[in-house]
């Protein structure tokens, strides 16, 4: 893979390949010059030579610009004059002139028909299947070309309508006239010509389609590389949330049964919100995902919290609750450190928000901002009703856990007051769901 843009470096291959082409159309058109010359081709000479010479010219401008700028200066690679915008110019005008000097001065009907095999084969990657396809392609057509020049040349503008008299007499003449030294003629008037042309379709569709399947690998390498690192990415993502759980394990501040169960009940109840009239428009699979794996780090900030006031058998202080409290902003922080490095703006944003606001209630008496319906973000509303009914059932180091069913009534309860109204209206119809999770074993 070169160091320049892709894009250059196809440009600078593809003035190469095109001036090569004129080189060998030049080659060819001496080869037929000199067939001419000794009349196995038929052609008018002195127009035939005119034409060639003109040929060699076009094909010469190019190359010898070429040979003076690149070999004869022995300029640097980098500076080589392929890659100059105005010499893929000068390759397009001197091209176009080869191809009408060819157009003009040799027979070219019946080249188009045989330039579908190659503009076919173009369209496919494969190199090998290509070179096979427009060689038995061109082979079989030849005795075509060869039936198809001698006995309809002559009319093939009327190839639609009736012949008339003259002309079906004229077509009888051909047949008979039809023997191996007429053969040859044709050979050498019509099908050489031909062949050239077919060579040079070949030869630029060869170009094309090498530049494509170049163009394709490097879009191929692109793609993968930007999965990789999306792979990357996530699976960094998932390493850092798991570690960063564990220190809230580690420090004992939740049991880790917490911190598995919230993220199921976060996850099943966000499944049901994107399934209801209400929030269907506000939540997608991928914001359940985030969701789901930002659940885990919503009391991360409690690790600046001391174990004396986390632990504490009985009622908090006013002073206590205060410091306390002070876990939402905690965690917002930590979450902003530690994960502003993954340039994951949606889920920072999410995990900021889990953190920062799951004791936001919706009456606003909540902390640390006392925000209050939906200026709560959607994630924190979740995430409160899934805290609280995991911390009502239970047990901690300063209260016995409590039946589940009274945990749901406290839920319900609290609708409007604590709680997203709306949210709790579709906790109800997943009270089974959420019994089930809670009762099982993980
Ligand atoms: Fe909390």
């Amino acid at each position: 893979m070169p160091n320049k843009s892709v894009y250059l470096y196809q440009e600078a291959r593809a003035n190469f390949f095109n001036m090569m082409l004129m080189l060998v159309m030049a080659f060819l058109g001496g080869i037929a010059l000199i067939l001419n010359e000794v009349e196995i081709f038929t052609a008018d000479k002195d127009m035939f030579r005119y034409a060639i010479l003109e040929l060699v010219t076009y094909a010469a401008v190019p190359f010898l610009i070429y040979l003076i700028h690149d070999k004869i200066r022995k300029c640097k690679k980098h500076d080589t004059i392929l890659e100059k915008p105005f010499f893929k110019v000068i390759i397009i005008i001197f091209i176009f002139f080869c191809v009408i000097d060819l157009c003009v001065s040799w027979s070219f009907q019946g080249t188009l028909l045989m330039a579908i095999p190659p503009i076919v084969a173009a369209q496919y990657k494969n190199e090998r299947k290509f070179f096979i396809c427009v060689i038995i392609a061109t082979v079989i057509m030849i005795p075509f070309v060869i039936y198809g020049s001698y006995f309809f040349g002559l009319y093939d503008a009327n190839l639609l309508k009736p012949l008339t008299q003259v002309e079906a007499e004229e077509m009888q003449n051909r047949i008979n006239s039809f023997t191996p030294k007429r053969a040859g003629e044709i050979f050498g008037h019509y099908v050489i010509p031909r062949i050239l042309c077919i060579m040079a379709i070949d030869f630029i569709a060869i170009t094309i389609t090498k530049r494509t399947a170049f163009m394709l690998d490097m879009q191929d390498m692109l793609n993968n590389a930007i999965v990789e690192e999306k792979e990357e990415k996530s699976v960094m993502q998932q390493n850092v949330i798991e570690d960063l759980a564990d220190v809230v394990e580690t420090r004992d501040i939740e049991t880790g049964d917490h911190i598995k169960r919230t993220k199921l009940y976060v996850n099943i109840l966000a499944r049901a919100l994107k399934n209801s009239d209400k929030f269907k428009d506000q939540l997608n699979d991928e914001e359940i995902d985030m969701i789901t794996s930002a659940a885990p780090l919503h009391d991360i900030g409690k690790i600046a919290v001391s174990d004396l006031i986390l632990c504490k058998k009985g009622r908090l202080t006013d002073e206590e609750f205060e410091k306390m409290k002070l876990h939402t902003t905690k965690g917002g922080e930590i979450i902003n450190h530690i994960l502003n490095d993954l340039k994951d703006e949606k889920f920072l944003k999410t995990a900021h928000d889990i953190a920062m606001h799951h004791h936001e209630k919706w009456n606003g008496s909540g902390y640390p901002m006392g925000l209050k319906e939906e200026e709560i973000p959607l994630s924190a509303r979740i995430m409160a009703i899934a805290d609280v009914f995991d911390a009502l059932i239970s047990k901690r180091c300063y209260k016995e856990a409590m039946p589940i069913d009274d945990a749901i009534n406290i839920i319900i309860k609290d609708a409007g007051t604590h709680f997203d109204p709306n949210i709790v209206e579709v906790f109800k119809e997943i009270i089974p769901e959420f019994k089930e999770a809670a009762n099982r074993k993980l």
